[in-house]
């Protein structure tokens, strides 16, 4: 059993995730914005020290540095799951760029102050996974333009991704991103492809069978290599 770290459990596929990990009994470290946004179905698990809650804002580097400051001890897998799809207008011929810098804000550089803040409890675990949540709606081989700044925030996080892995690869952590698929949840509507457990368990064995041979790349949630 390991000890999983997940950003945004309050809701959507990262809610799922923990439930998955939380009922086969790994221990899981969960981040929400708001403290109070806990599950009742959570409670027991808490009162067991099988999950532990963090208050955090991936926006906030503050605020990612005392919960990193809180935490003992090592952590074998880092999913960094919150993240933003922005407001409608954000296509190439008009754009609302204060909102494309908050999507980058969140889809972007979040995973990477993460990161850097958990960096010394991944170092502690034998074997380290990192695993960013992007889309395919980042993939530079679709020429498709909507949600434009979206897709530009989650390009860009598999090339910080794609980075991360090559200078950690000496310390044997494994990086990569994810996409989940089309998700029933807030961000995914109630009209995509998948419901939000088919998706939490696809990416969980994804997450089991990683290895350094892995890393660096872009998987989908069926396991499968992405193109980039
Ligand atoms: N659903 C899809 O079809 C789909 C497809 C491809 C990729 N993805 C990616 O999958 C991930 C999860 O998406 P989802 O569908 O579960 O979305 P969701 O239901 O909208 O949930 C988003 C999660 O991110 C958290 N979050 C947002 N901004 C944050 C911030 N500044 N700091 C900390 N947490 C923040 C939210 O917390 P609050 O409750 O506090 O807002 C929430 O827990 C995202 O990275 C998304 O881009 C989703």
């Amino acid at each position: 059993m390991g000890t999983y770290l997940v950003t945004g459990i309050g809701r959507g596929i990262g809610c799922e995730l923990a439930r998955i990990l939380l009922h086969r009994g790994d221990r899981v470290i969960g981040t929400l914005r708001d403290p109070n946004q806990t599950l009742p179905e959570w409670s027991e698990f808490i009162a067991g020290g099988q999950l532990m809650l963090l208050a955090l804002d991936v926006r906030d580097d503050a605020s990612i540095r005392a919960a990193a400051a809180s935490l003992d001890g090592s952590i074998d897998v880092l999913v960094n799951n919150a993240g933003v799809i922005g407001s409608q207008r954000q296509s190439t011929l008009d754009m609302d760029f204060n909102g494309f810098l908050e999507i980058l804000n969140v889809n972007t550089l979040g995973p990477l102050r993460i990161v850097q803040a958990f960096l010394p409890h991944l170092k502690r675990s034998k074997a380290a996974k990192i695993v960013t949540i992007s889309s395919r709606m980042g993939s530079l081989s679709y020429a498709k333009s909507d949600r434009i700044a979206y897709r530009a925030s989650k390009a860009a996080v598999n090339k910080v991704m794609q980075g991360l892995a090559t200078d950690l690869r000496e310390d044997g952590i494994v990086a990569i991103s994810v996409h989940p698929g089309w998700v029933q949840t807030d961000m995914g509507g109630s009209g995509a492809d998948i419901s939000v457990g088919e998706s939490a368990a696809g990416l969980v064995r994804l997450i089991d069978r990683l290895s350094l041979d892995d890393t660096g790349g872009f998987f989908d949630w069926q396991g499968a290599r992405v193109s980039f």
